[in-house]
């Protein structure tokens, strides 16, 4: 039995496991991410592997999940909208550091690998993943195989841009859609309703503190879960978005299933039911063609590092 590892490198915290081929993971750990120093991040994702390692000296390979555009040769975080990586040769550092080969794929790609191999999108040979967090990943599986287009970093769905002239992103263009449809935007929506409507966000503001900087995404869908009906407000804005948005992609790919993942998904069905509304009333050729499925996400935030670590082992 081939055992790899697999590492998700997030914005605030890189997390490992050994993983095996039947997508199990045996061994766990977490660190954060170095904040001030992007160059130390390699060397933190050298000491989750070599803790790992320690546990299980016989593993392969390193697969690391990581949230940028990846080159094609799967070595180089090239540029990462919400992460300080610039042209980042990551592959061949830890491959130093740690000794073992390393593949380096992006996040939502693995997330997708993931899910299709082991969690919801198993049988499903056209999918395409849509992690909404603080941006919003895609991974497209076409025909069973990951698409990375001709220099590896197809499906950056989160910079389709959605509202001309609309919200500045970090990639530095407007109006991209993970400005108005990921875990980020459900929370600048919050906000924004608490600071002009402080009356109809009571409840919202009780969750922050007082203050609207005070709230976060698990807050608000906290208050939606309660009926708060202007936490229900926010998902049905962000939920409007995120189905216009799958519209376009399903006009692109016509794909069996979209799978929702990111933060955002543990809303489930409060996010779901708006979602599909939304998609059902703006995807082209309605009512003549099908549709396809939309669900959450299955193995939640070890998606990616299950996905990486399988991506490792068919290097
Ligand atoms: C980045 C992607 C990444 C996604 C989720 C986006 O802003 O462009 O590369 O997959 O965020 O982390
Ligand atoms: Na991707
Ligand atoms: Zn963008």
């Amino acid at each position: 039995m081939a055992l790899t590892i697999g590492v998700d490198v997030g914005g605030t915290k890189v997390a490992g496991g050994v993983v095996d081929d039947q997508g199990r993971i045996l061994e766990k750990v977490r660190r954060p991410t170095p904040s001030t120093d992007p160059r130390q991040t390699a060397v933190v994702i050298a000491e989750v592997v070599d803790l790992l390692k320690d546990k299980h000296p016989d593993v392969e390979a390193v697969g690391l999940g990581a949230a940028g555009f990846v080159d094609e040769s799967r070595a180089v975080v090239q540029f990462a909208p919400n992460l300080a990586w610039r042209d980042e040769p990551i592959k061949e550092k830890v491959e130093r550091l740690t000794g073992l080969p390393v593949v380096v794929e992006n996040d939502a790609n693995a997330t997708a690998w993931g899910e299709y191999r082991f969690g919801a999108g198993r049988g499903e040979q056209f999918l395409v993943l849509v992690a909404l967090g603080t941006g919003i990943g895609g991974g497209i599986v076409v025909d069973g195989e990951l698409y990375r287009g001709r220099f590896g970093i197809g499906g950056e769905i989160g910079h389709l841009r959605m509202v001309p002239d609309g919200r500045r992103c970090g990639c530095g263009n407007r109006g991209c859609w993970e400005q108005y449809a990921s875990g980020n935007a459900l929370v600048h929506e919050a906000r924004e309703l608490a600071r002009v409507a402080p009356l109809m966000a009571a409840r919202l503001l009780e969750l922050g503190e007082g203050s609207p900087e005070g709230i976060s995404g698990p807050e608000v869908t906290q208050a939606a879960r309660e009926g708060d009906r202007a936490a229900l407000e926010c998902f049905g804005a962000v939920a409007s978005w995120v189905g216009q948005g799958l519209a376009d992609l399903a006009a692109i790919l016509d794909p069996g299933a979209f799978i929702i993942g990111g933060g955002l998904s543990d809303a489930g069905d409060l996010l779901l039911e708006p979602v599909r509304a939304a998609f059902e009333a703006a995807v082209t050729g309605r009512g003549y063609r099908r549709l396809a499925d939309i669900r959450i996400a299955e193995l939640g935030s070890a998606a990616g590092l299950v996905g990486a670590a399988d991506l490792a082992r068919s290097r």
